[in-house]
């Protein structure tokens, strides 16, 4: 986060928060948001985006804090679960305001969401058309919805390949024809609302190619529609997945350009087409809130293996960051509670838990005076690493603290054994 400093001291201090005192006070390990950094991100986008509406993808991170936030600095909220429309809601975020995501919503979910008054729901297979319009029918409401169209954009991290046929779960195809169905399906049955068509083309995306191509084919699918229905749709939302930078070889793009880019295929195609150009939306989730956090551990043990390297194990691990395990994701470390001039020594930063695969940083320079109880810090921890974390090995997940101007406040409360084992009914 842009708020860390190295005092005097040699100690990483965050928000204005020495990082010794946070662990004092709340433990570790333990997730530190920067709140002046989420904010900074929240308006970044929102200014770079001013003419498209952000929707900030809770599944990175979402906790009632953090909507209340989001909510303050005006941005819009994307959810994917019943669970993540209750924590907005809990927190009171306007449900005009709310996506709703998902490829097998419930009824249940359906029903919450429709009674809520969610803003739209992006709709993702006939048999959830079919549910939805049930709904309103019974209901006499009639929801506004986005079709999730699969562009056949493959996203990879520096490049994209163009596929004919997307063999995944998400969205209605393009290419085989459902997608443009299940627009003239819903347009004339008339129980739901279309506001546009969405698409996703993937997450921790460098190369803004694979946005172009997938604007390109979704204004071609909304001129097809124009086409068969004389129905212009009035939105367009091209989802989320922009890069951010885990270490230094990382290089994401900046808001602002990505922004003149997108705006720019968006308008260029739908001049083409003869199409007014609709309200564009984005979903950005990890380019937010991934930043604005680091995990702070603290180190147990240092092991040098037939010098080769040296294995640093910490008090968490895999439970509260499954991303390096799970996506061979790359991350860095720092020794956070005091500076060093020791030899760099080369480092696996590893957890506690009973695999080998349990590695939080698989390489990293370290001083070779590591030692236990020193603190490490690892940045970009904000996105898919508290909503992903597990109880593995019965490990109570950890808490995030949020600090601002000098002071800590706990958004998420730690785990403690007694509620695992309050889940346990003997
Ligand atoms: N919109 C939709 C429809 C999505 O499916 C996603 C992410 C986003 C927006 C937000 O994407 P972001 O801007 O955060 O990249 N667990 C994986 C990432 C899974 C992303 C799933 N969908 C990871 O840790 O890398």
């Amino acid at each position: 986060p842009r708020t860390v400093t190295r005092a005097d001291s040699g100690a990483l201090t965050v928000g204005g928060v020495d990082v010794r005192e946070i662990a004092r006070q709340h433990g570790t390990p333990v997730y530190v948001l920067d709140e002046a950094d989420f904010r900074a991100r929240c308006r970044e986008f929102a200014a770079a985006f001013s003419d498209c509406d952000v929707y900030y993808a809770g599944k990175a991170f979402i906790c009632k804090a953090i909507v209340r936030i989001v909510a303050e600095e005006g941005l819009f909220l994307d959810v994917c679960s019943g669970g993540e429309l209750a924590v907005a809601l809990a927190a009171g975020f306007p449900p005009e305001r709310l996506g709703f995501h998902g490829n097998n919503k419930s009824v249940a979910e359906l029903t919450r969401a429709v009674e809520a008054g969610v803003g739209r729901i992006i709709v993702d297979s006939f048999d959830e058309i079919e549910r939805l319009t049930a709904i309103a029918r019974e209901r006499g409401v009639r929801p506004s919805v986005l079709i999730r169209v699969t562009v056949g954009v493959e996203a990879h991290t520096h490049e994209f390949i163009a596929t004919a046929h997307e063999d995944q779960k998400f969205g209605f195809s393009l290419a085989g024809g459902a997608a443009l169905a299940a627009a003239l399906k819903i347009i004339d049955e008339d129980a739901l609302e279309l506001r546009g068509l969405h698409s996703h083309i993937g997450s921790q995306i460098f190369d803004t190619g694979g946005f172009e191509v997938s604007a390109r084919r979704v204004v071609e699918l909304q001129a097809r529609i124009r086409d068969a229905r004389g129905v212009e749709l009035p939105e367009l939302d091209l989802g989320g997945g922009f890069g951010i930078a885990y270490t230094s070889q990382d290089d994401p793009a900046e808001p602002g350009d990505l922004a003149k880019r997108l705006r720019k295929i968006v308008e260029d195609e739908c001049n083409l087409a003869g199409l007014a150009v609709p309200q564009v939306s984005i979903e950005p989730g990890r380019a937010i809130v991934g930043p604005a956090m680091f995990t702070l551990y603290e180190v147990g043990t240092v092991k040098d293996v037939d010098g080769i390297r040296s294995y640093v194990s910490v008090d968490g691990g895999m439970s509260d960051n499954i991303r390096t395990a799970l996506y061979d994701a790359s991350y860095s470390a720092t020794v956070a509670n005091r500076a060093s001039n020791a030899t760099p020594m080369l480092a696996r930063v590893v957890g506690k838990h009973c695999e080998a695969g349990d590695i939080v940083v698989k390489d990293e320079f370290l001083p070779a005076d590591v030692r236990p109880g020193d603190l490490l810090a690892v940045p970009g921890t904000g996105a898919y690493c508290r909503s992903m974390a597990s109880n593995y090995n019965h490990v109570p997940r950890p808490s995030v603290v949020a600090v601002t101007e000098g002071a800590t406040r706990v958004i998420v409360r730690r785990e403690t054994e007694d509620d695992l084992l309050a889940l346990d009914m003997g």
